[in-house]
Order: C-alpha cells, then sequence, then structure tokens
C-alpha cells in the first residue's frame, strides 16, 4: 500500500460463516459502482469465491458464481443487462508473461461494470491502479479475518467503507 493511503482507509472484519462473509460482500455491493475494481487476496479455500458470491447477489446478478477455473475470467451480467460483473480468477498464471494475449484492459476495470480478481498477484504489476483489496485470513476454524484495504482517492475510499460499516 502506497504512503499517501489515508489512515480511515482500512478496516478489518471477522467473519464466522461462509454466510457471513457472502453477507459482507452483499453489503459492499451496495456501495460500489462500475468501473470499480476489488482484488481478493488469500490462500486456497479463505473465501474469496464466497465474497464473490456475496457481491454479485448485492450487485443483482441472477446466475451461479464459481470460480473461472478453466477460463480467466466470468462475465455475470446484472442491473438489467446494462451492466457486466467480471469476475477473474488467475490462480493458473504463473506470472504476468501469461497474460500476453488475454486483453487485461478489456477484463479489468472497464467503466459498464464492477470488476473482482482472485490471486491478483500472478497479473504482477498489470494491475489496476485504483482498487479495493481484501485480505482473507484464517482466523480458527471457520472464522476468517477480512482486511479491507483502499489504493484509491478517499471519496471512493469513504464510500467503500461506509457501506461496509453498514448495520446490517
Ligand atoms: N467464514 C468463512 N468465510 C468464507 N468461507 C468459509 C468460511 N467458513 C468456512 N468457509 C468455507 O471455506 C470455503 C471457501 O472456499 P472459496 O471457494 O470461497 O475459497 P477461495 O478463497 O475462493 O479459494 P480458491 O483460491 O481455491 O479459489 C468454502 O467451502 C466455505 O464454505
Ligand atoms: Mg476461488
Amino acid at each position: 500500500m502506497s504512503d499517501a493511503t489515508p489512515p480511515d482507509a482500512e478496516l478489518m472484519l471477522i467473519s464466522n460463516s461462509a454466510e457471513t462473509t457472502r453477507a459482507i460482500g452483499r453489503q459492499l455491493a451496495a456501495g460500489l459502482r462500475a468501473g470499480d475494481v476489488v482484488l481478493l487476496h488469500g490462500d486456497l479455500g479463505a473465501g474469496k469465491t464466497t465474497f464473490a458470491q456475496g457481491v454479485a447477489d448485492g450487485l443483482g446478478v441472477r446466475d451461479p458464481v464459481h470460480s473461472p477455473t478453466f477460463t480467466l475470467v466470468h462475465e455475470h451480467p446484472y442491473g438489467d443487462g446494462e451492466r457486466t460483473l467480471r469476475h477473474l480468477d488467475l490462480y493458473r498464471l504463473r506470472g504476468p508473461d501469461d497474460l500476453r494475449g488475454f486483453d487485461y484492459d478489456e477484463h479489468v476495470a472497464p467503466e459498464d461494470g464492477v470488476t473482482l480478481v482472485e490471486w491478483p498477484e500472478r497479473a504482477g504489476a498489470l494491475l489496476p491502479e485504483r482498487y479495493l483489496v481484501v485480505a482473507f485470513e484464517p482466523a480458527g476454524g471457520d472464522r476468517r479475518r477480512l482486511r479491507f484495504a483502499a489504493n484509491a482517492p478517499a471519496a471512493d475510499a469513504a464510500r467503500w467503507f461506509a457501506a461496509l460499516r453498514q448495520e446490517t
């Protein structure tokens, strides 16, 4: 995270179940706008796809959301079909070189929808400049620590964190 990150641009939430992780994703969706990118960091089984399911549900995506294992990106329409949720899983990439031939700009952060990226570290420097990052950390059993950090202008961070702080 850059030194410019304001101190109020970080938030930590604890989830005790997969359903709670989905609910937090749903909450975040209320604060997302087309063009936003959310990077999902964490080990295998940490809860990234589970969280993505909540975001998708909150945006109004109707089709089921699974990890896009055999393709790099799944596209899900929402907002009366005028918006597209892009769900990327870069796990199978060994490094940014594998993204040659993949039109990254076309798939990440287009203005017509929200983009979620699992295993974003595989893309190296090919990441967008403005994003929310969520780190999923195991905290014993079904507990997960979700650490949110905004790498974005303060107004974007405020919008994301206000949604996450809403009581459900
Ligand atoms: N608090 C929790 N939050 C999220 N998932 C949980 C939680 N507790 C248990 N789980 C379970 O952990 C698993 C998380 O799987 P998920 O596919 O979301 O992980 P992932 O981070 O996307 O992994 P991968 O890197 O393999 O794609 C699911 O089986 C889910 O039911
Ligand atoms: Mg996954």
